[in-house]
């Protein structure tokens, strides 16, 4: 039988799409951008060497290094110009810029504390002097203090509520405000909303805080082809879960996941990444957990 030009079931396309190759005469030399070309960047599956990221703008936070670092370098290899945010590593955010760079990609660093309403204002200010769009946003930057109920004290816990609850409700506001349609936007939770370890109450609830917060803005999106989830690490080898802890802690909590290890920040790059691209606009409004099978 012969394969139709195009599928004339095939829903139409959608703001944010990629280009589809079953649809002869779309996929045109303009929709492949130079950085689609970067080493590495092509997959089986790539619609002919076009990178998902191809003409968009992605804007991390928390990307100086951990899990935001790995996901500002998979969307950079996607075809996304990234902007990097970071509080106080500027060293790693310009090194990481730099090395996105060099791969043939474009990137910016810019200091923002997720805290500061006003300065989550500049840092999308900026991202849009530079970029003009905003197609992805990450909101990925947060700390960790624990502590019981009994032992902790009130400083540890309000910059706890006001960098993972309010700085993430900061960017969600401003990425509601300023995402273009079929644009996609992200947070990250914590394994810990279900494990719920005794000392993580105040980390653990400001994260069951983002798993509310997406679900909710998905249907104040409504209509605009914008997709918000959250992603839900489990034990992730970046300075957030090793720091304190011995080696034989750190080898316990790997033994924990059926696959007998820690997740790499790669691993939910990747995640983000899947959310981020042509194949994940259907998920919304969802806690994608991504935590090698621990919780
Ligand atoms: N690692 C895990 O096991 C794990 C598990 C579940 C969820 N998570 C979540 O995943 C996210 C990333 O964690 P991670 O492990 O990659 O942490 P990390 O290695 O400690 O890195 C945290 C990042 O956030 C930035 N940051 C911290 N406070 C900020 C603020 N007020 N404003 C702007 N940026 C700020 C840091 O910037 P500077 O470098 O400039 O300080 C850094 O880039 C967090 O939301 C965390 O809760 C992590």
């Amino acid at each position: 039988m012969p394969v139709p030009e195009s599928d004339p079931h095939a829903p139409a396309p959608r703001p944010g799409d990629a280009p589809d190759p079953t649809r002869r005469g779309l996929l045109t030399a303009a929709a492949v951008a130079p950085s689609a070309l970067l080493a590495g960047v092509a997959r089986a599956d790539d619609v002919a060497g076009v990178a998902p990221g191809a003409g968009k703008a992605a804007l991390i936070t928390g990307a100086s290094r951990g899990i935001g670092a790995a996901i500002a370098r998979r969307l950079a290899r996607d075809g996304y110009r990234v902007t990097v945010n970071y509080l106080r590593s500027r060293e790693l955010a310009a090194g990481l810029v730099r090395e996105i760079e060099t791969a043939g990609g474009q990137a910016i660093a810019v200091q923002a504390d997720v805290a500061d309403a006003a300065a989550v204002g500049r840092l999308f200010d900026a991202h849009q002097r530079a970029f003009g769009r905003f197609d992805v946003v990450v909101a990925n930057a947060g700390i960790q203090r624990l502590g019981t109920f009994a032992g902790m004290d009130d400083a540890d816990y309000a910059r706890l509520i006001a960098v993972n609850m309010t700085g993430c409700f900061h960017i969600l506001r401003e990425a509601a405000r300023r995402i273009v349609d079929g644009g996609r936007i992200v947070a990250l939770s914590s394994g810990t909303t279900r494990l719920r370890p005794p000392t993580y109450g105040p980390y653990a609830a400001s994260k069951a805080a983002i798993e509310v917060f997406v679900n909710i803005l998905a249907k104040e999106l409504a209509g605009r082809q914008v997709s918000v989830n959250a992603v839900s690490p489990g034990t992730t080898r970046t300075p957030l879960f090793t720091d304190g802890k011995t080696p034989d802690q750190i080898a316990a909590f790997a033994r924990q996941t059926p696959h007998g290890r820690l997740g790499a920040p790669a691993d939910i790059a990747d995640v983000v990444a899947l959310l981020a691209g042509p194949r994940g606009g259907w998920i919304n409004g969802q806690v994608i957990g991504a935590n090698g099978g621990l919780v």
